[in-house]
């Protein structure tokens, strides 16, 4: 037998039973007659102790056992001299009677330690090591019960649980599809599912009325924290509902994820059209753990001489509270962070309404001390408070200043991980214009349904058409999205249309669909959550890497078993392919 415990379980109530563990050495430590053992596995760690006067032999060989060593040991579980009252099993010790070497360990290339030497590179390389650590373990024991209550809830309303198709067809909307060659049919490529929209909507059709998959999705996209090229979705589809339906079902499993894994109750989440978001927040994620909405002050700035507030279509800022005591340097080094291509400003102003109650700013050559003043108070400032504005176009105005909140929000401790504020982001645009193709794109994609009321302004301004869309953010965070789907086939094609498909093109890429709407379509709708990200949010991390048991890092690769990597020429000739070697650079 190789254990009759864990070596997370055992304590004082176990006083003088005979044990067997097996486990990892974590660290020993010789102390003249003693050696004590730090033996660990997934449960915990519990300490072996070894005599060297009354067990020598036992002594000297757990002398010699290096860190990571796989050991069996039998012995009594004893009460400890020195407890540690910071670990279950800090009160106990077991006197080891008999120790078993299972397997040797190199001296592993970082310390398995909560604060480890590792760098990034050399942990993704043994991820195995890497996983052996509480951070990491710890995580993927929170996915882990994240999937299970995930599961039981939504089994509890009656949704059940489909796995679809990894080999599909490419498609030109979305990100960028990753394609597998087929070898019995050469020439031809499957796609790998970006997400199974159109198959969890083919279920709706065919009477499954609730599903849902916890699923790997699949986008070749750029990668950045919250992004991986595989990923896990909670992915949902219901029929027979509207948008209210959706939201309170999914608010029901969000809140359920709050109680039992965050012990909070986070009440009903409130909702905000995407058109407020983008105003007072400049963003469609808005993370509403602090207020400093943004304030628009055309109407008090224009026509005073400034040509930048003349010129721009839109004025605006935000009050970041307190910070008037910002020296030139520090307000220098704001107006470079603004300027980077990633926020794209040209310049920032700065009021200061400083403790005396006077108003300094980087513009007093144009407004007098009162009209200052006047402004201030459009912020609700009080005197300490710092005013920053930004003027341009109106939608990168709004972005840039999104971001500068965000960034003042963490300067100020603003963003605190232990405070959580759910949102639904509705009322999308059904369509987004791409000044580069000159076409519009679903904002969403395009089996969204556009809100019926604004149905009639498709053809004359479809720019404007609001969707049946929304999205669960928290705390600035996309967990999921979804939307009302379009069950009829005529305004399938109509929206295929307007995205610059011919007819006969959408019918090549979604015939599939269309057709199945010919065969008594339900209405149906429904969302898919990010469970990768929802994990990370959950766990207090802004990436999501460390919530996977094996990901890629952040040129795509999996350095652990050196992927992507080549394929034979018998493959190559197998699949009906030719590699077309680059030029090499010189
Ligand atoms: P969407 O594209 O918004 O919707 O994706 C749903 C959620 O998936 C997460 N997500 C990602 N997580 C990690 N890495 C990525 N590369 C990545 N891309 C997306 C986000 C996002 O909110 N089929 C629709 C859903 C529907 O309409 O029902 C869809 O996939 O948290």
């Amino acid at each position: 037998m190789h254990r009759t415990n864990t070596c997370g379980e055992l304590n004082l109530s176990h006083k003088g039973t005979y044990v067997t563990l097996s486990g990892w050495v974590q660290r020993s430590r010789d102390l003249g007659g003693l050696t004590f053992i730090d033996l660990r596995d997934r449960y915990g760690i519990t300490q072996l102790a070894f005599n060297l006067e009354t067990h020598t032999e036992l002594c000297l060989k757990a002398r010699k056992l290096g860190r990571e060593y796989v050991i069996k040991i039998d012995g009594y579980v004893a009460e400890r001299e020195s407890k540690n009252l910071k670990i279950p099993t800090g009160e106990i010790e077991i006197v080891v009677e008999n120790l078993e070497i299972l397997n040797e360990s190199k001296t592993p290339p970082f310390t398995i330690e909560d604060n480890t030497d590792g760098g990034d590179e050399l942990r993704m390389k043994y991820r195995y090591l890497d996983l052996r650590r509480n951070s990491l373990k710890n995580n993927l024991l929170l996915r882990h019960r994240m999937a299970i209550l995930t599961r039981n809830y939504l089994d509890n309303e009656q949704f059940i649980e489909v796995e679809t198709p990894y080999l599909i067809k490419s498609t030109p909307e979305g990100a960028r599809d990753f394609v597998v060659p087929s070898r019995m049919n050469p020439g031809q490529f499957y796609a790998l599912p970006q997400s199974p929209q159109t198959f969890k909507q083919l279920l709706m059709v065919a009477g499954y009325d609730r599903y849902y998959q916890i699923v790997r999705c699949f986008r070749d996209e750029d990668l950045r924290a919250d992004r991986q090229p595989e990923f896990t979705q909670i992915d949902c589809e219901m029929a027979f509902v509207e948008q209210e339906d959706i939201l309170n079902t999914f608010e029901g499993l969000a809140r359920h994820l709050f109680r039992s894994i965050k012990n909070t109750d986070p009440g009903s989440f409130p909702r905000m059209p995407y058109s407020e978001a983008m105003r007072l927040y400049g963003s469609d994620k808005p993370d509403i753990r602090f207020g400093m909405q943004i304030v628009e002050i055309n109407d008090f700035v224009k026509n005073k001489g400034f040509k930048v507030f003349d010129d721009a279509e839109l004025v605006a800022g935000i009050n970041a509270k307190g910070c008037a005591a910002y020296s030139r340097k520090d307000t220098d080094a704001l107006t470079e962070w603004v300027k980077r291509p990633q926020i794209g400003a040209t310049g920032l102003v700065f009021i200061k309404y400083n403790e005396d109650g006077s108003a300094k700013s980087s513009i007093d050559k144009f407004y007098t001390p009162d009209q200052l003043l006047e402004l201030l108070k459009n912020f609700n400032a009080e005197p300490g408070d710092l005013i920053l504005i930004l003027a341009g176009a109106p939608s990168k105005t709004r972005k840039a200043l999104g971001e500068l909140r965000l960034e003042m929000g963490n300067r100020l401790g603003l963003r605190n991980p232990d405070i959580y504020a759910p949102l639904w982001v509705v009322d999308f645009p059904l369509l987004e214009w791409d000044e580069t193709t000159q076409r519009f794109y679903a904002m969403h994609h395009p089996f969204t349904s556009p809100k019926p009321e604004d149905v009639a302004l498709l053809e004359t301004q479809p720019g404007n058409v609001r969707a049946n869309a929304y999205d669960l953010v928290i705390n600035g965070v996309e967990i999921g999205g979804g939307s009302i789907r379009i069950f009829n086939k005529d305004l399938q094609k109509n929206m295929f249309s307007l995205l610059g498909f011919s007819d006969t093109e959408a019918q090549e890429q979604f015939g599939f669909l269309m057709n199945a709407f010919e065969f008594g379509a339900p209405p149906h709708g429904g969302i898919a959550f990010g469970f990768d990200r929802w994990c990370a949010v959950f766990g207090g991390h802004d990436s999501i890497r460390d919530y996977i048991a094996f990901p890629k890092n952040n040129s795509g690769r999996d350095v652990m078993i050196d992927s992507p990597a080549e394929i034979s020429g018998v493959q190559l000739d197998e699949l009906s392919l030719k590699i077309i070697p680059t030029e090499k650079k010189s």
